[in-house]
């Protein structure tokens, strides 16, 4: 199933790619050829959280599992976050996510920003200017922030790998999957004004070392996501759409009284869907069937996601949303950075790929229709808060055509940054690539092979195996393929 739909490095030019585009009722700008620099509006600086940020690419936060076990920075993180400034790109969105405490982790590699790591997070970032100036000269600097998180129901902060989740409340479908006790119980409210001191002292912390603003996550499933959707939970955290914002807006007016120079930004999954599976009756020797929304008949009014049409799960409802947009335009939240479900249980949605990681599914439509719903849903919240700064994700798999419409969607005001994920760990140069009107080295375009996420999924470190020769040619790219052919085989068993 994997290889059904057209590839995109086969399309010739933009004129084929937007014919091919309009086949599967898909209508995005495209401008022809990227623009000389100066003219190009990605080139164009824009104000942010008080600085000037000098282009319109943003770097996404990308972990790469490989922090020491005391949440410090090791060599791959400083050479990753050096090749994020290297590359070129305006706004660095939070370099990767930062644990505000130790059994916050989603893994036990995962940074965290503690007392005894405050410095490591100075150097990561100077390091990373550093490496800005000696390759774009020493005129503004782009603008850089740390995402701060705690991993909630998918926290495994121990070297044993095992999930030690924090829940909010019970959730039907993903308690099942991820089998969670029945007798886990749920974060107290004592508990979680724990939390909120602990992103507020974060943030301090990113202050003092410099940044220019915290994201406080609010995507893909962790605990700031799962708060938007406690439906079900009682007391002051759950319920009413006030009461699921209480979270966010205690660690926002913690951070206004503690940090008052810091700038907030919030990565928001801006829509969800039901949770997806491969479909077994579908797949092949060694391949998974493609994901199908799965069954979610017992858990009906779906009040289990946010952005999501409780009556109709595998459709999403922007009410919320838009909602959640108005509090954070009103409480001072300066940008956002606007994502998508979760990468544990619809990964097609947030980072549309051809070849799915391990864990996942064969994607269950042409991966462009999730690139052009992130970048429609994100148009659809611009064009209502044209005030708040916002960062758009997703556009990796437009692959060689990334640079046109990344210039088109930022001229027509679609969105304010293009953000890269993937695409910066295979090829970071792209944005100074782009921006000296040179043209994109094919040979360094991701093609979504989802080793990024196949490799920590499995107990590896992350970053770019195919296309990256410091890990193409690292012992942990050995063990990749050998574990890869024996969960191939596995299946095919
Ligand atoms: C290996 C890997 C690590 C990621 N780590 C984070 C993270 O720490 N925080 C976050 O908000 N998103 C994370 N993401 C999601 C990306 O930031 C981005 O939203 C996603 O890859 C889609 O963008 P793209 O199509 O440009 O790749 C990660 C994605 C990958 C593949």
């Amino acid at each position: 199933m994997t290889n059904d739909f057209l590839k995109v490095a086969t399309i010739k030019g933009t004129e084929e790619f937007q014919q091919y585009l309009s086949t599967i009722g898909i209508d995005l700008p495209m401008d022809q050829l990227p623009l000389s620099s100066l003219e190009s509006p990605i080139a164009m600086p824009i104000e942010l959280f008080g600085k000037t940020a000098p282009n319109r690419f943003a770097i996404h936060p990308m972990e790469g599992w490989d922090g020491a076990l005391d949440g410090k920075p090791t060599e791959n993180t400083f050479r990753r976050w050096r090749r994020f400034g290297d590359g070129g790109a305006g706004l660095i969105w939070g370099g990767e996510a930062v644990a505000v405490r130790p059994d916050a982790r989603a893994n036990p590699n995962q940074l965290l920003m503690n007392a005894q790591n405050r410095s490591s997070f100075e150097a990561l970032r100077l390091s990373l200017l550093d490496a800005y100036r000696e390759t774009n000269g020493s005129g503004s600097t782009p603008v850089v922030g740390l995402q701060l998180t705690h991993s909630g129901r998918f926290s495994r902060p121990n070297l044993d790998g095992k999930m030690e989740p924090k829940i909010l409340y019970r959730h039907p479908i993903l308690d099942a999957k991820f089998t969670i006790p029945s007798g886990l119980p749920l974060l107290t409210d004592t508990e979680i004004a724990t939390f909120v001191e602990d992103f507020v002292d974060a943030s301090v912390r990113a202050q003092e070392c410099g940044y220019d603003f915290v994201d406080i996550k609010h995507c893909h499933g962790y605990l700031g996501h799962e708060f938007l959707s406690a439906f079900t939970r009682p007391g002051p955290y759950g319920g009413s759409f006030y009461n699921r914002t209480r979270f966010m807006r205690e660690i926002v007016s913690g951070i206004q009284r503690d940090a008052p120079r810091l700038g907030i930004g919030v990565r928001l999954s801006a829509f969800d869907l039901v949770p997806y599976e491969a479909d077994i009756l579908q797949a092949l020797p060694g391949h998974p069937g493609p994901g199908l929304p799965v069954n979610y008949c017992d858990a009906m009014p779906y009040v289990y996601g946010f952005g999501i049409n409780s009556d109709q799960p595998t459709e999403y409802d922007l009410a919320e949303t838009v909602e959640f947009l108005q509090l954070l335009a009103e409480l001072g939240v300066g940008a956002v950075n606007l994502s998508a479900g979760s990468p544990y249980y619809n990964p097609h949605i947030q980072r549309p790929a051809l070849y799915p990681p391990s864990d996942g599914y064969a994607p269950p439509e042409d991966p462009l229709l999730g690139v052009a719903q992130q970048i429609y849903v994100v148009k659809y919240l611009k064009q209502l808060f044209p005030q708040i700064t916002m960062v758009g994700s997703g556009y990796t798999y437009l692959q060689d055509f990334l640079p046109n419409v990344a210039q088109a969607v930022v001229r027509e005001g679609w969105v304010d940054f293009v953000g890269l994920g993937r695409m910066a760990l295979s090829h970071p140069q792209l944005p100074r690539e782009i921006l000296s009107g040179a043209p994109v080295s094919r040979k360094l375009v991701c093609r979504t092979f989802s080793d990024c996420t196949t490799a920590p999924r499995n107990g590896l470190i992350s970053g770019c195996y195919p296309l990256d020769p410091h890990y193409k040619h690292s012992p942990e790219a050995q063990a990749l393929t050998k574990m890869k052919k024996q969960l191939s085989a596995k299946a095919t068993d």
